[in-house]
């Protein structure tokens, strides 16, 4: 292998997490390095499904080390309920296999009101998001007020640095949203309640990675949310509150951009998106509806039915700009049977005139019209293939014709939910 970064290419919920399981076998250890628990990474294993939020997907392996790096928001509700249920079914969740970097942000309880109460008073302008804070935290960080892990060491800081965002919270909880203000006691005997489960998981985890790196062990950094949700780079402001992209894997893990050899894309072989937002090729007809019932397109977080559409490249494309992607992964190929044609978008339509590249003005990808190709369907179930060679004709040519449009090798293809229904290719 070698330190590989594995982002998803479109709007999340790509496969990342059975990718990242499945390449977790040959690592030393996976890093979880921005987001927090808004993600929700599948793996199935023998029919078994485990769903993860905040716990790094090389978890079920026995000897990979889980890192939660500094860029990560993390909810320890969230993070302590996960420990349970993975404790439950036998998986070693210690900390000598799981660890928090002591520089990552906390999501309180007011993180999540604030999240839930602008999304309740937004008419018409929605961001659809997962309500579990991710936007306020990530604010409160960059105000540099927040609350970090390593705080849970020092009762007198944490109370003081609640005490003092309360100050600002309660009037606008109060006097805007019109909610009870918040007793900075409460929230801080609350957390101080949890610390002791928590503080033995708090590590240094850049010199973790230095350690494992020693070894010569291969490290694999697990992106959370896609591409086109990156705070930046995505569909401002329709998007989450982090940088998504595979720059951020170096300063939201704490290893210098050199680290890195490998920059995975997952990507769909179609497109999905949950939460509000423009969507060039979505499918609002009966072969939108096939592909989420297929492809069981419902949020593994809040379990919202995903919108479904035709593969994009432009937007495949623009990811390889801003993430150097050296090769790619297609998932959920299996889903495409049985639609009689498969339409490919190679280009967008925009003011009068075909263009390459997402316009950049805020709202512009909303007014675009998607150029497709067309190709055959295919009916033969896929779900069985081993082989590149296996696949029919049609998949082939489909995934060469990816390939070509957005010039980077798809190296891995996934053909079913479980791990071991992955072709890699020679
Ligand atoms: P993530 O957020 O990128 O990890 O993706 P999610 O777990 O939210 O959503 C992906 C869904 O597709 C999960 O239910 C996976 O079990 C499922 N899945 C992954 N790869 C495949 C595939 O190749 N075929 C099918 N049918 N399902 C897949
Ligand atoms: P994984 O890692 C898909 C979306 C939300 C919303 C927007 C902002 O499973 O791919 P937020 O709660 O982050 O402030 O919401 O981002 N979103 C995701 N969509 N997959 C995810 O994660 C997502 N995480 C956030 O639906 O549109
Ligand atoms: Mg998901």
């Amino acid at each position: 292998m070698a330190n590989t970064v594995i982002i998803g290419a479109q709007w999340g919920d790509e496969g990342k997490g059975k990718i990242v399981d499945m390449l977790s076998a040959q690592c030393g250890a996976v890093v979880r390095f921005q987001g927090g628990n808004n993600a929700g990474h599948t793996i199935r294993v023998h029919d078994e499904q485990t769903i993860l939020h905040l716990i790094p997907s090389g978890i079920l392996h026995k000897d990979t080390l889980c890192l939660i790096g500094n860029g990560v928001v993390l909810d320890p509700y969230v993070f302590l309920e996960e420990i349970d249920r993975l404790a439950e079914r036998g998986i070693d969740v210690s900390p000598v296999r799981l660890a928090v970097s002591k520089k990552a942000h906390l999501i309180l309880s007011y993180h999540k009101q604030i999240d839930k109460a602008r999304e309740a008073k937004l008419v018409g302008q929605k961001i659809g998001t997962t309500g579990r804070g991710i936007g306020p935290c990530y604010e409160d960080k960059i105000a540099r007020v927040g609350l970090r892990a390593g705080d849970l060491t020092n009762p007198a800081l944490l109370r003081e640095k609640i005490r003092h965002a309360l100050l600002e919270k309660n009037t606008l909880l109060h006097e805007l949203y019109k909610l009870d203000p918040i007793n900075p006691d409460t929230v801080t005997g609350d957390l101080l309640a949890l610390a002791p489960r928590l503080t033995p998981y708090l590590t240094d985890v850049e010199a973790r990675i230095e350690e494992i790196s020693a070894a010569g062990k291969d490290i694999l950094f697990e992106g959370a949310q896609g591409m086109h949700l990156d705070i930046d780079h995505g569909t401002y402001p329709f998007v989450t509150s982090s940088n998504t992209v595979s720059g951020n894997a170096a300063t939201g893990s704490g290893v210098p951009p050199s680290f890195f050899t490998r920059i995975v894309s997952v990507s769909k072989a179609y497109t999905t998106r949950v939460g509000s937002g423009p969507f060039p090729t979505e499918l609002l007809d009966d072969a939108g509806t096939y592909l989420r019932e297929k492809g069981h397109e419902y949020g593994a977080t809040t379990g919202r039915a995903r919108r479904c559409g035709w593969l994009d490249t432009v937007i495949l494309r623009a990811g390889v700009r801003v993430n150097g992607f050296t090769d790619i992964v297609m998932t959920k190929l299996d889903v495409l049977q049985n639609l009689p044609v498969l339409r490919i978008c190679v280009a967008y339509e925009y003011g009068g005139k075909r263009c390459d590249r997402i316009p950049q003005e805020e709202g512009a990808l909303a007014d675009v019209r998607p150029v497709y190709e067309e190709m055959p369907g295919f009916e033969d179930g896929i779900a069985g293939c081993t082989s590149f060679e296996q696949l029919p004709d049609t998949v082939q040519t489909y995934i060469q014709r990816v390939e070509e449009l957005v010039g980077v090798k798809i190296s891995i293809i996934s053909v079913g939910p479980e791990r071991k229904q992955t072709i890699v290719r020679q």
